[in-house]
């Protein structure tokens, strides 16, 4: 039946009908905030290029947290600045590492919150790379054992969820056999499975100070042209164990998303990453853009294109708006 008959806008009249019939929606449940715990009492330093971020230690992030949940924003993705760093990334293994001591606090002070820890170790060590450089690249299988360790470490503190963003290959198989050895069988895995070797983390770089002091990272995270790739990434995590898996960035990537819900049966995530947001951020301090509709619509197009939990440093502002 075509038109005259079908009018698609009968179904756009007003606003009742038009909510009636929308198909995608965000919720708070689907919300993960990032934060960064760094050493100290009492710090806040505003992270220059993320506006409304910042540099937090234990006791501010606590203070955070509260906030976020009094917000309705249960769930938040924790990376740490350390105090030291060194060649290899093992000062994250300890249990008194900075996001160690963050979660064993936040779990002491609040019951309903869910802490997701990322595993990598790019802001541990002393050259910015995600691990054991040998020969002036990473060494792939001796960093699964920095990356195994870590996640033990967090486990053994209490997180809810590990998430490695590293893009060793083999890692969720490493880290869940690491897991499961200790007894840590029902601690799910998020893998960042399509991760892109991407100049969307400028931002994050200086906020986690993790950017690499030589090269680049292009040796182990993806091409931004390959997609069967990704599926090939997505594929052998979930064979590992991936409970979870995660494309990033996501606005560039919302077909990697499509394909990816299209093709397996699996929670996905997507991390709308730092570049995201703080361009978003600087065309609203310049008065260029609706903040609240431009936001609402980046991630209403993220959740459409497939994905069904969103890691965004706009949660927080969102929630006040849903
Ligand atoms: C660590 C890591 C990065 C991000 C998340 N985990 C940076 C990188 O790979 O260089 C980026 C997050 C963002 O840009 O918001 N490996």
């Amino acid at each position: 039946m075509s038109f005259p008959t079908t009018r698609l806008r009968r179904l756009r009249k007003n606003s009742i009908l038009r909510k009636m019939v929308t198909e995608t929606s965000i919720s708070r449940d689907n919300l993960v905030m990032p934060l960064f715990v760094c050493p100290g009492n009492n710090v806040k330093n505003p992270i220059n290029s993320m506006p409304g971020n910042y540099q937090m230690s234990v006791d501010n992030i606590i203070k955070e947290c509260k906030d976020l949940v009094d917000k309705g924003i249960n769930s938040i993705l924790l990376f740490g600045i350390p105090e030291h760093k060194d060649e290899t990334g093992m000062v994250a293994t300890s249990d008194d590492a900075i996001v160690q001591r963050a979660i064993k606090a936040i779990k002491k002070e609040i019951s309903d919150i869910f802490i997701i820890a990322d595993i990598c170790n790019c802001e541990y060590t002393t050259h910015g790379h995600c691990g054991t450089i040998v020969n002036g690249d990473v060494d792939n299988d001796l960093t699964l054992e920095t990356l195994a360790q870590q996640a033990l470490s967090f486990a053994r503190v209490g997180v809810d969820m590990v998430a490695p963003s590293d893009m060793m290959d083999g890692r969720v198989g490493r880290i869940r056999q690491a897991l499961d050895k200790d007894g840590f069988v029902n601690l799910p895995i998020m893998a960042y499975s399509a991760k892109y070797a991407s100049a969307f983390y400028g931002p994050f770089r200086e906020a986690a100070e993790s950017a690499p002091k030589f090269g680049n990272r292009a040796s182990y995270q993806m091409n931004p042209a390959n997609s069967s790739e990704a599926m090939r990434e997505i594929a052998l995590d979930i064979e590992e164990g991936a409970d979870i898996i995660m494309v990033k960035p996501a606005l560039s990537y919302l077909d990697v998303i499509r394909r990816a819900k299209d093709e397996f049966n699996i929670p996905i995530a997507a991390y709308n990453v730092s570049g995201e947001f703080s361009m978003v951020k600087a065309a609203v301090e310049k008065g260029w853009i609706d903040e609240k509709r431009i936001v609402t619509e980046i991630l209403t197009s993220i959740k459409r294109a497939g994905s069904d939990i969103i890691i965004t440093y706009h949660s927080k502002d969102i929630a006040g708006w849903l």
